[in-house]
């Protein structure tokens, strides 16, 4: 019937165009006419960069995790609300080059160059590649309250894996992620709460293997500065590899939420996945990538929504 086939027509293009507009869209070739040399650009921006700080892949990646689990999309100076966050130094580095970014002017967005900055800083560092979609905005708000969205390294497995279900991310992605503590630092601060009375039990957290203890306390001696930088990944500090998983292996995870991957009595589900990404560094980068591409893509700004800054460290006047 002619008149069924019309409506059919009309509800298919209704809900073409319902999902056109509900589902965001990033794609990896969102500057091939706008800016088709971004890419190049900026690599030799990072490789520049790098070359002045073994640390700048971690910074930037770590900004990058942030912004998106709390769809921050670079507001982190919306007026009052200030975080931290993307004040990190590594974001210096990376705006300091302002001037590069004007080959596009108005057209990339500080969110895509953070996350095109982290995709190819990893690989830098040695870890793997992906292909990432881009077309991300920046935001015109902050969202502080969002930030308890944010893991904390004082939290429980459970708690920790709730954070990323409520992100529609699985126990493999929080195993896959935490290896980005592959490389970079962390202060004494996140951590030295497991190195004397863990707990109020009145000694060390029993899952830190004794000669890593060790030197943890004297990094980090009671009452000392609680800034003192301790590297995430002690056996190979600055490479992005899967020594961090035979490290929690060998109760040698730096953070309580490290460890916690292995030593989760109850848990022997996620400690299977540990033993995994050890055992093959290729599984490791391959579930890498795949997080890097679904945390890149948790609800980011697209079309019309937000702006383009032309300052990323603040919006737009
Ligand atoms: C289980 C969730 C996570 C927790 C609880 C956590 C916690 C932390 C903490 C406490 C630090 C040290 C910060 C400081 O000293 O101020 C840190 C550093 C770092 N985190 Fe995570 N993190 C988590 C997941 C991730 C993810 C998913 C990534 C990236 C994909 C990441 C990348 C990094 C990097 C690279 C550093 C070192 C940054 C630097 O050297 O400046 N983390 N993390
Ligand atoms: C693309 O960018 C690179 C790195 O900045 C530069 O060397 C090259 O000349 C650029 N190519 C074009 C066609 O603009
Ligand atoms: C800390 O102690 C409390 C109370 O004894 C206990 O419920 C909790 O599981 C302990 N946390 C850790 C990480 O051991």
């Amino acid at each position: 019937m002619p008149s069924f086939s019309i409506t059919t027509m009309v509800l298919v293009i209704i809900a073409m165009m319902m999902f056109g507009v509900s589902t965001a869209q990033l794609s990896p070739t969102f500057y091939a006419t706008s800016c088709s040399n971004l890419s190049n650009v900026v690599r030799e921006v990072v490789e520049q960069a790098r070359a002045n700080d073994v640390r700048l892949g971690a910074k930037i990646i770590r900004v990058h995790f942030h912004d998106c689990f709390v769809n921050l999309q670079m507001a982190y100076r919306a007026r009052k609300v200030q975080l931290r966050t993307c004040q990190q130094p590594g974001m210096k580095s990376l705006t300091a080059s302002k001037p590069h970014w004007s080959v596009c002017p108005g057209v990339v967005s500080c969110a895509d160059i953070v996350a095109l900055a982290s995709q190819i800083l990893v690989s830098l560092d040695g870890g793997p590649t992906w292909e990432l979609p881009l077309g991300r905005r920046d935001s015109r708000t902050a969202n502080r309250a969002g930030t308890t969205a944010i893991p904390g390294p004082f939290e429980t497995l459970t708690q920790i894996e709730a954070k990323y279900i409520a992100q529609g991310l699985d126990a493999t992605d929080l195993v896959a992620s935490s290896g980005a503590h592959t490389f970079g630092r962390a202060r004494c601060a996140t951590f030295s709460r497991r190195l004397f009375n863990f707990n109020n039990t009145g000694s060390p957290d029993s899952t830190i293997d004794p000669t890593y203890l060790q030197t943890l306390q004297q990094s980090c001696p009671q009452g000392g500065p609680a800034g003192t930088l301790n590297n995430l990944d002690p056996t190979t500090p600055d490479a992005f590899d899967n020594n961090y998983y035979t490290n929690v292996q060998n109760n040698r995870g730096l953070l309580q939420t490290d460890q916690v991957l292995f030593s989760t009595a109850d848990r022997p589900d996620v400690a299977a996945i540990v033993n995994r990404f050890a055992g093959s560094q290729a599984e490791f980068f391959a579930a890498f990538g795949q997080f890097m591409i679904r945390m890149g893509d948790l609800n980011p700004l697209t079309g019309n929504n937000g702006e383009i800054r032309t300052n990323c460290r603040r919006i737009n006047q």
